[in-house]
């Protein structure tokens, strides 16, 4: 630890907050892109610079297992994950919305997340740091819809954003999870949803 580490923590206490909202579903304006709209508004109300995303939108090929990325750390396909890396990588708050799609995370997001394995060789086979010593410490939330309310209908979604976070090196701060929200528009029956996401967007966007 020396004069950079210091310098790094003078940059923090300086810099805003920047938060990466990441939208999971395929139907726009749905409950889980209202949860995170509202997460992202207080976010921002509270002076955090937010970036928010539409996954569906973006090209996003699954892994190959190639095993590319275990030997630098890098991912060889050319498509949208390029934008995301640096983005997972450097923000100081990941927010994630995602509906339950066959008990799980649905296919797009789960690209993404599968697709953060060279942060995984990073850390786990390079043995090198993901991020910058004394940088911020990170926040992560997550925010999810079901149109049922079967026993458990969000622990697959759960477990693979436990390991999301793990990955990313988030400490994860907040969690709304909605059953019986299968129409658009559904999360509306849900008067508190509006709050809790508020309350999450302001956690996620205290300076630290
Ligand atoms: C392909 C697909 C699979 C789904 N699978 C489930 C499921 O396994 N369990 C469940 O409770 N709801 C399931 N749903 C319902 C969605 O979770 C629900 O409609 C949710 O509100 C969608 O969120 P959104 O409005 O943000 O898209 C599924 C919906 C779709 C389109």
């Amino acid at each position: 630890m020396g004069e950079g580490v210091d310098r790094d923590r003078a940059d923090n206490v300086m810099s805003p907050i920047t938060i990466l909202g990441l939208a999971g579903s395929a139907r726009r304006g749905g409950n889980t892109e209202t949860l995170l709209d509202w997460c992202l508004a207080a976010a921002a109300d509270g002076g955090a610079r937010v970036t928010k995303l539409s996954l569906c939108d973006l090209d996003l090929r699954g892994c190959r297992a190639c095993d590319a990325c275990l030997k630098d750390g890098h991912c060889i396909q050319q498509d949208d994950m390029q934008r995301l890396y640096p983005l997972l990588r450097s923000v100081d708050s990941i927010v994630l919305a995602a509906p339950v799609y066959a008990m799980g995370m649905p296919g797009v997001p789960k690209i993404m997340i599968d697709r953060c394995q060279p942060f995984w060789g990073l850390k786990y086979v390079l043995r090198q740091p993901l991020l910058e010593p004394g940088r911020r410490p990170r926040r992560g939330a997550f925010l999810s819809c079901a149109g049922t309310d079967l026993p458990q209908v969000f622990e697959g979604s759960r477990r693979t954003v436990r390991y999301l976070w793990h990955v990313l090196e988030v400490s994860p701060v907040g969690e709304a999870l909605y059953p019986l929200t299968d129409r658009k528009g559904d999360i509306l029956k849900y008067p508190e949803a509006r709050d809790l996401a508020l309350e999450i967007g302001r956690r996620l966007a205290e300076p630290r």
